[in-house]
């Protein structure tokens, strides 16, 4: 995380844009968070090739970013609509990074 940081420590607060309108294009969901948060929580707690299971997984941002650098993801969501684009942002994003 310091190394994401150029070398300062990181704060426990941290501060960023709302999620772009271009990551809602495959729909909307409510609470949809941006992706470089999720990118920043993936890379400093897992490893490539792991499984990341997000039981409330809404339009699927964890499985953006957890597919985006190599890892594997399970997504659980109660609202099929909001599985829907889940899947449609994981197709997207499948393949995106093959070095990982
Ligand atoms: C805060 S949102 C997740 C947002 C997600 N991080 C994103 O970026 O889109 C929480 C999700 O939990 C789902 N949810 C609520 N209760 C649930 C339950 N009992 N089982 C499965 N999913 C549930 C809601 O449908 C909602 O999409």
């Amino acid at each position: 995380m310091k190394m994401m940081n150029g070398g300062k420590q990181m704060k426990d607060v941290w501060t960023g844009s709302l999620t772009k309108p271009s990551e809602k294009k495959e729909g909307k969901h409510p609470t949809q968070k941006p992706e470089y948060l999720l990118d920043r929580i993936v890379l400093a707690s897992t490893e490539a090739g792991q499984v990341i299971l997000d039981p409330f997984c809404g339009s699927g941002t964890t499985g953006v970013s957890a597919l985006r650098f190599g890892r594997r993801f399970i997504g659980i969501d109660n609202c099929e609509e909001y599985l829907q684009i889940t899947k449609k942002r994981l197709e997207k994003i499948d393949g995106e990074n093959e070095e990982f």
